[in-house]
């Protein structure tokens, strides 16, 4: 079967050409998902064509997500693609953090390898090689600073015109620094990252510019790509637990359609349960999980330092919902001081990350306390974002001035205050020993 574009509403399920430019549904405005039959090669010949893949030179071999492209067969045509070396992110271990949270054992995928630092890199370059296979040579996106930074970078490689929305001082400077180092004509809007869409979708349509959010399927099957390749990392044994950050949605979306589609192929025999940590004041999936029937209500005024995911509509909950259930998932909520101690803890390791990824080892100690993860269980959280995208919240938390969105100051358990000292060995020698 050809890839389509098909709707995600199970009730409505129309069919579209891949090639048309549309977001959502024009029949009934439900999401819409890239749709294929699975790849016609077995499994372990896939397993080893990938593998041999890593030892070409060719970009398009080398690169974590097209190295997959049996996985997301949408383009006809591979000639075009811009690739900027995305993906090939390390799963790493972390004692110190497995310690913390309660676990023998703790692996972070972290996505902060990426070129431009963040996940969403896997995802802008199948979004990227649609809109040039489309002929659009204009792309706009609303962000809260990573999807604007990865798209900023693509279109630039590409050669096409990128618009960036952010929310007006809600974006953390290392992101808005890079979209425009990569010379997006860049908006500050002065509303939250809702409204701001909103506004996009309008704009791309009047002006027939190719929408880069996630509600972009393509950037959903790019995605993808994480799971597989850390799949393959652990030589396809899934593990118990995959835990990641819940914002717009859009990774959950596209884990939960990897695990399907590599358990259909044969590539792994179970799914691990996916856990979507929210930060307390953004959390409107977690309350439409708990409250267990939809649709889910938006949280007008969503509040974190972790600005990532500070998001009170996330556009991509009905995908979202279903792979919750089809992987026997859960959602959980994390405070403010418990996302900055995890992220102290994750840079204590060596490894690092954004505000947003460490609300993943705050969840996995949350739910290890509650008795949900066990202390053995194979757990992998990702790690969203590079820990280098916001230095100010770093700062803060070491110089003790971090406070919530409410004013509350945060305890800093692990700070490490820069110690201001004179240009005297003696002095310095004596504060080393003391
Ligand atoms: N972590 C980071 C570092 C992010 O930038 C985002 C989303 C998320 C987690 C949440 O992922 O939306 O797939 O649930 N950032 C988007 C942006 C919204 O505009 O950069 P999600």
């Amino acid at each position: 079967m050809p890839a389509e574009l098909a709707c995600f509403q199970a009730a409505c399920g129309a069919r579209f050409p891949i090639t048309e430019v549309i977001y959502t549904c024009p029949r009934c405005g439900g999401l819409l998902e890239v749709a294929y039959s699975g790849p016609s090669m077995p499994a372990s010949t896939l397993r080893q064509l990938w593998r041999s893949r890593r030892l070409n030179e060719s970009l398009l071999d080398r690169s974590g997500v097209w190295r997959y492209r049996e996985m997301l067969p949408f383009l006809d045509d591979y000639s075009t693609v811009v690739s900027l070396g995305e993906g090939n992110t390390p799963l790493l271990e972390a004692p110190g953090a497995a310690r913390w949270a309660g676990l023998d054992r703790l692996a972070f995928k972290h996505q902060g390898f990426n070129p431009s630092g963040s996940f969403k890199d896997n995802g802008m370059t199948c979004g990227v090689a649609q809109a040039l296979r489309l002929g659009m040579r204009r792309v706009a996106c609303v962000s809260t600073g990573n999807t604007s930074a990865s798209m900023a970078a693509y279109a630039a490689a590409a050669g096409l015109e990128a618009f960036v929305f952010v929310p007006q001082g809600n974006i953390a400077f290392g992101k808005l620094a890079q979209a425009l180092e990569y010379g997006a004509r860049t908006f500050q809007v002065e509303a939250n990252f809702d409204q701001i869409l909103a506004l996009v979708r309008t704009l791309a349509d009047r002006l027939g510019i190719y929408l880069l959010n996630s509600v972009n399927p393509f950037r959903i099957e790019g995605q993808k790509t994480i799971v597989i390749e850390m799949m393959e990392q652990r030589d396809w044994n899934p593990p118990e637990w995959i835990v990641l950050p819940g914002g717009n949605l859009g990774n959950a979306a596209a884990f939960g359609k990897a695990l399907r589609e590599l358990l259909a192929a044969g590539l792994i025999s179970r799914l691990p349960r996916l856990a979507i940590i929210q930060a307390e004041g953004a959390a409107p999936f977690y309350n439409l999980v708990r409250r267990g029937h939809g649709p889910l209500e938006p949280v007008s005024n969503p509040e974190t330092l972790a600005t990532a995911i500070r998001i009170g509509d996330p556009v991509s909950w009905p995908k979202a919902l279903h792979e919750l259930r089809a992987t026997n998932g859960l959602v959980e909520t994390v405070s403010e001081a418990e996302i900055a101690t995890a992220k102290a803890v994750i840079g204590r390791c060596g490894i690092g990350c954004e505000p947003a990824s460490a609300t993943t080892l705050a969840g996995i100690r949350k739910l290890r306390a509650a008795g949900i993860i066990g202390a053995s269980d194979d757990v992998v959280a990702v790690l969203t974002g590079h820990l280098l995208k916001d230095p100010d919240y770093i700062y803060r938390y070491h110089t003790g001035s971090l406070c919530t969105p409410s004013g509350q100051a945060i305890q800093t358990v692990y700070a490490n205050k820069p110690v201001a000292v004179p240009c005297d060995a003696d002095r310095i020698a004596a504060l080393i020993a003391g």
